[in-house]
Formats: C-alpha cells, structure tokens, sequence
C-alpha cells in the first residue's frame, strides 16, 4: 500500500524567501490571464496590473494591436500609467514628462540637454509577451513556454463551452490577509464544502463530488439539486487562475499574491444575457459567487496564523479528495527547485 501524501512543509506559506522564488519562477515565468479583449476596444485602451508586485499594462497601438509592458519608465524607473482602465493618446511619465509612444518607443525627453547624447531609439518600454486565447489575453513576463502548452487539459476540457458567446459584465477585487498558496490548496479540494459552505452542500451531491487532477489542470464536478446557481463544474489552472460556470454565464478569477502573506483575487463576470432587464438576475448571482468566496477568507486566515506559530506539521491529504492539493504543491515544488529553510 502505497504511502499517504502529506501537505506541504508550513514554511512555504510564511517565508519571504520562498515567495521571492515563486515571483521569479511561477508567476514572472507564467502566462496570466490579464482581462477580456473587449476591454481594448479602441487605440490607446489600457488597462494596468499587477503580477505578483510586478506593475504591467497592456494597450491597444495606433495599428491596433494589442501590446504589454512594463509599467515603468526608463529614465528612472517612475509607473507611468495609473492604477485601473483608461484611454490615451501617448504615455507620458508624470515624474519627468518624457513621452512613449503607444508602441513602447521613447518619443520625447523635454529638458534634457545635450539631446544628441541621448539616442531615444535607445530606451523603449521593456515589451512583454502578449496572447490572445478565445477571447482572453494573456500576458508573460519572462517567456519560457507557449500558451497553449500552460493551458494544457484546459484546451479539450472547455473545447465545446461557448466561451466567446459571453459577454464581460463586471470585475471585483477582493483582497485578503493569507498566502496565495493557501487559498489555492482551499480552491481545489471540495472536502471542506461540507464544514464551510453548509449551504453549498446541502445544493450538491457531494457523495458524488469528483476532483481530477491533470495537466495543468484541476476539475471538480457534483451534480447539483434543485437551483444551485453553480452548474457543478469548477476549473482551476496552473498556476493562479480559475474559471467556473454558472446558469447563463462563468466567472474567472486570478488568484494574485501581493506579499507573502496578502493576496488579491481579481473575479471577472461573464454573462449571455446582457439585457438591462436581466440586470437583478445577474447581481444576484454575482452576489451568491462573492458571497461563497468570501466564506473561504476567515479558514484561509486563521491556518495562515497556524503556520506561522510554528507548530503545525504537514498532515496527511485525503487520496479521494485533495489530489488537487497534492497536484498543485508539487508543481510549486517543481518551479521552485531546492529550497533551504
Ligand atoms: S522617471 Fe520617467 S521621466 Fe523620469
Ligand atoms: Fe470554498
């Protein structure tokens, strides 16, 4: 009989030094899921973001392609465009006023002096990788792999859902005070539906919850009674973001470590029924989606506090039910290579 697996070793979760290892290797290193296309709809749309406090954007040029970028100016490293969503012609430095075009090459440097020192062709943006995937973009800092390689079993597991058919409707932040790693074991194991979602159990056949664990990808399906807003299937993908569909639409989250023990999660709304009539309909299943995330905080805190104290030894993870953990722990193992506490 072969031997239980165990969870991970508690210093993974608390240690800055892990965490800088996992900036380096997991999410520098990862395609991730940025936002929907329609959010580039005309020249100079931008959106900006963080990757694991790595500041980004992602702009549609003056030819109309989309592009992505660091946030941050080569003169003497100022961000350049402000948190959220906007439109804009150039992108100007607010510390200096040096001016890029929106494709990344350094147009202007007023006041400079001596300008024939300085050759502008020199000092573009830092592009990055940039991806569309049935609508979703995608962005890579340091690319080591195609996108279609991350995603993996996703490819075949959402091939007949009719993604594109979904319209983007909303997007919430929620940020919380626990590793990302955390919530992410939290997120791919149903075994603790019963004890923190007792109204999540009673709507599905948790007898029959299913957890499979493949390439990149994690999926939890039950079958729901009665009207469970969820549809019963739940994807999660290496390395932070998910995606779960609902009647009527899907949402997808980034789960987005800000330190080592803060993250944020960036949830996207996504629904074929865009009428102001359906308005109610689709609030409340936003708010019943926010409201069974949120349920997960406090389990998410308090065993973050656990491993810190020093006293907790990896327990044992149930072979029906957490093979998602276990998947997912050894890929960040994996990523990582040798640790040293
Ligand atoms: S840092 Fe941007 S112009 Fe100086
Ligand atoms: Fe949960």
């Amino acid at each position: 009989m072969s031997e239980l697996k165990k969870n991970l070793d508690a210093r993974y979760y608390t240690e800055p030094h892990i965490y800088a290892l996992e900036r380096q290797h997991i999410f520098d290193a990862s395609w991730q899921p940025v936002a929907p296309v329609s959010f580039f709809k005309e020249k100079g749309d931008y959106l900006t973001l963080d990757i694991a406090g790595t500041k980004i954007f992602v702009i549609r040029d003056d030819s109309g392609d989309l592009r992505a970028f660091r946030n941050l100016c080569r003169h003497r490293g100022a961000v350049l465009l402000s948190e959220g969503q906007g439109r804009c012609r150039s992108i100007r430095c607010p510390y200096h006023n040096w001016v890029y075009g929106l494709d990344g090459v350094l147009t202007r440097a007023p006041w400079f002096e001596e300008k024939e020192k300085l050759n502008l062709d020199d000092w573009p943006l830092y592009a990055l990788a940039i991806e569309i995937w049935r609508g979703l973009v995608f962005v890579c800092i340091k690319k080591s792999t195609n996108l279609t390689t991350q995603l993996g079993d996703l490819l075949a597991e959402v091939r007949d859902d009719q993604i594109e058919e979904f319209q983007w409707v909303e997007r919430r932040r929620l940020v919380f005070d626990a590793n990302w790693k955390i919530y992410t074991d939290n997120f791919v194991e149903g075994y603790h539906i019963p004890g923190i979602h007792p109204d999540f159990f009673k709507a599905i056949d948790f007898d029959q919850f299913e957890t499979t664990a493949s390439d990149n990808l994690v999926r939890m399906s039950a079958p729901t009674r009665g009207d469970l807003f969820y549809k019963g299937r739940w994807l999660w993908m290496w390395p932070n973001w998910t995606m779960s569909f609902f009647e009527g639409g899907m949402n997808t989250s980034r789960i987005n470590p800000i330190s080592e023990n803060k993250t944020e999660l960036v949830y996207d709304f996504y629904f074929t029924d865009v009428s102001s009539a359906n308005s109610p309909g689709r609030e409340e299943i936003i708010a019943n989606n926010i409201a069974v995330i949120e349920q997960d905080f406090d389990i998410c805190l308090t065993t973050h506090q656990n491993y810190l104290s020093g006293g907790y030894e990896p327990g044992p993870l149930s072979p029906r039910h957490e093979k998602g953990v276990h998947s997912f722990q050894t890929s960040v193992k994996d990523a990582i290579g040798e640790v040293s506490f």
